[in-house]
C-alpha cells in the first residue's frame, strides 16, 4: 500500500478536483492519499510519502506562484524520488496543435527551470467556469474561446477534463 501526497495549486478549483479524483481513485485501490494547497505544504514533511503528486493550472501562459515556490524549497528531496507532476489547461484540449506544443513546452520549461524531472507527466483539459469569473474575465475568456471555435454562452459553465484519463494516471502513479 502506497501513501501518496498531491500538492497542487488551483485559482478557480478544476486543479483541486482533479487532485481529489486522483486522491479517491487511488484511496479506492486501498492506497492512502493527502491532497493539499501548495501554500499549505510548505513546510510538510515528505519522508512518508511516495509517490509525491504536484499539479498547477495555467493562467496567462505561468503555473500558480505557490507550486513553484513548494517544488524550489522541496526540490532537493523531490528530485531523487518518484514523483509526477500534472498540469491543467484549456491548450490541453485546443483543436490547434500548437496550442497543445505550448502547454507540454510550458510543463517541461517549468519543471526544468525548478531542477526537477518527475518520473511522470501528464497534461489534462481544465474547466470554463464563465459563471466563476468577473465581468472583464468572463469577456476576455469569451473572446479567446470564439476564435479557438469553443463554447460562448457565459451563462454556463464548461468542464473539458477526461475523468477517465485521470483514473489511468492515478493507477499509473503506483504501478510505475
Ligand atoms: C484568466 C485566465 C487565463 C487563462 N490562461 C490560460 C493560458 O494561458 N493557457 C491555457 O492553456 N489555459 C488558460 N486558462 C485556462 C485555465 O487553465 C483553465 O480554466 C483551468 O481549468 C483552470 O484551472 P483551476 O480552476 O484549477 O485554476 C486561463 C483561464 C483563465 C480564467
Amino acid at each position: 500500500m502506497a501513501n501518496i501526497l498531491i500538492v497542487y495549486g488551483t485559482t478557480e478549483g478544476q486543479t483541486a478536483k482533479i487532485a481529489q479524483h486522483i486522491g479517491a481513485r487511488l484511496e479506492q485501490q486501498g492506497h492512502e492519499a493527502t491532497s493539499m494547497l501548495a501554500s499549505d505544504a510548505m513546510e510538510m514533511d515528505l519522508a512518508g510519502y511516495d509517490p509525491v503528486v504536484v499539479g498547477a493550472s495555467v493562467h496567462e501562459g505561468r503555473y500558480q506562484k505557490d507550486v513553484r515556490q513548494f517544488v524550489e524549497a522541496h526540490q532537493a528531496t523531490l528530485e531523487p524520488r518518484r514523483t509526477a507532476f500534472f498540469s491543467v489547461s484549456l491548450g490541453a484540449v485546443s483543436a490547434d496543435p500548437q496550442e497543445r506544443a505550448e502547454v507540454d513546452k510550458l510543463m517541461q520549461e517549468f519543471c526544468s527551470s525548478c531542477g526537477w524531472t518527475p518520473s511522470l507527466t501528464r497534461s489534462f483539459a481544465g474547466a470554463l467556469r464563465y459563471t466563476q469569473y468577473s465581468w472583464l474575465k468572463r469577456q476576455v475568456m469569451r473572446h479567446i474561446v470564439a476564435k479557438e471555435g469553443g463554447p460562448t454562452d457565459t451563462t454556463q459553465d464548461f468542464e473539458f477534463t477526461d475523468w477517465d484519463d485521470v483514473s489511468r494516471f492515478a493507477e499509473e502513479l503506483v504501478d510505475s
